[in-house]
């Protein structure tokens, strides 16, 4: 028989045991934070100026939105300039069946560069889609000649500080000055930006279909299990891939991040889970909502146009002190009505939101006033997102169109 002391013994050690385990989880899940965070380590890297040159844009690209910060991209550099690509298999799979928001974040990223080559006092020249042989090519961000001393861009010094708020918004108007300024941001003439007052008819109908949107995702199990793909629950994994959706950027109050940390990872709350927040929480306490919106939302250059306008509309509310988060749960049950061939029932219920049904909405937003700073999510740094597939030989194109002209021109002088 165990006496008394023995028993007090075993149950102070099992006791001590389960501490110390949790200590470890509580450690190695970032709950007591004292380990180092590299994933977090790109958004240091643009912000301290790490990068010089071609090297900086893409410092600035790797920052850019991505759908589930899938970060879709890899970057060829050169010495006038940097090449993006697309990689397809960096996929959200039946959340996006046609690519469509893939695109949107190279767009995302094309912008950041864009802006970035006037922090190095540069001009940038942006060519969408320069390789009719190579669809992957998504753009060529040509730079303009150094010692331009270009004057850096408004929106630049928002790039390291921007980040999708999915907590509660205070709620309140936003002042006209800024509604203006986030409804200039369509950037071309292929893209329009509708943005209506929550509380307003159409506010209403937005939120409704949103909510009956990511209800209709919550049930599909294969949207589900593309979405939960790119859920990294274990900080090793934040750590290692660097990148995908995690818990403390979810919207919930640091203790519940923290608490849900320590669990085990739950892919079965998810739907449930974002089907409250959307309903309670991010729908009700928006102040505007937005959609992006173009002819043709399959038309691969109108994805990467209407990314730029979000990032470019995202930059703009960070400038003004808003927040803002992408709510396109209706894009995307439009998209997979239309891959499984059903009867267009959102696309036709997102005509009672439209003022020309001509303009379709490929991305859908919210914004208001932030309760609390937005945290950071992840990113491959610079070092892992340049390489293969390069695209150097344009630097040797250049090169050879250089040493030619510079020939001639010896020539006629030897003449
Ligand atoms: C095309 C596209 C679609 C997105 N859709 C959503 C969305 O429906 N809900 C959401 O919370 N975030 C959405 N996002 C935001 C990304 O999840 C976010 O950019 C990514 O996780 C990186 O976080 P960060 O932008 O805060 O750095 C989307 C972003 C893009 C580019």
């Amino acid at each position: 028989m165990i006496d008394r002391r023995t028993a007090l013994r075993w149950g102070g050690g099992a006791a001590l045991g389960v501490a110390g385990l949790g200590l470890a989880r509580a450690i190695d899940q970032g709950v007591i934070p004292i380990l180092p965070r590299p994933g977090l380590d790109a958004w240091g890297d643009w912000n301290n100026g790490r990068h010089n040159g071609p090297l900086a844009l893409v410092a600035a690209g790797v920052l850019a939105s991505s759908p589930h910060n899938t970060q879709p991209w890899q970057f060829a550099v050169g010495r006038l300039g940097v090449d993006i690509f697309e990689v397809p298999v960096r996929a959200l799979g039946a959340m996006d069946p046609f690519g469509r928001e893939r695109l949107a974040g190279l767009g995302a990223a094309i912008h950041n560069m864009a802006l970035a080559s006037t922090a190095i006092g540069r001009s940038a020249h942006v060519r969408l889609l320069p390789d009719a042989g190579n669809p992957l090519h998504v753009a060529r961000v040509v730079l303009g000649p150094e010692g331009e001393r270009m004057a850096p861009h408004p929106l630049v010094a928002a790039i390291g500080h921007r980040h999708v708020d999915r907590g509660g918004y205070a709620g309140g108007a936003i002042a006209p000055a800024k509604v203006a300024a986030l409804a200039a941001t369509a950037g071309s003439p292929l893209v329009r930006i509708a943005l209506f007052d929550a509380a307003s008819a159409r506010g209403r109908r937005f939120a409704d279909l949103t909510i009956d949107a990511t209800a209709a995702i919550a049930a599909d199990a294969d949207m589900m299990a593309a979405s939960h793909s790119w859920f990294r629950h274990e900080r090793r994994d934040q750590d290692r891939l660097k990148d995908g959706l995690g818990i403390a950027t979810s919207g919930v109050s640091p203790f519940i991040a923290a608490a849900g940390a320590m669990l085990p990872d739950q892919p079965a709350s998810e739907g449930p889970y974002w089907l409250a927040s959307t309903r309670e929480t991010a729908l009700p306490t928006a102040s505007l909502f937005g959609l992006i919106l173009v002819a043709d939302p399959w038309d691969r250059r109108s994805a990467l146009l209407a990314g730029m306008a979000w990032q470019r509309l995202h930059l703009t509310a960070t400038r003004a002190g808003l927040a803002a988060q992408p709510l396109n749960q209706l894009p995307e049950m439009i998209d997979r009505e239309r891959q499984l061939r059903r009867p267009p029932r959102f696309a036709r219920a997102a005509d009672g939101l439209l003022d020309d049904v001509a303009w379709r909405p490929t991305f859908a937003l919210r914004t208001g006033n932030p309760m609390a700073p937005a945290r950071a999510s992840p990113r491959r740094p610079v070092s892992e997102v340049i390489g293969a597939p390069a695209r150097l030989d344009w630097d040797v194109e250049q090169a050879r169109a250089e040493t030619a002209a510079q020939d001639a021109a010896l020539a006629r002088r030897g003449k």
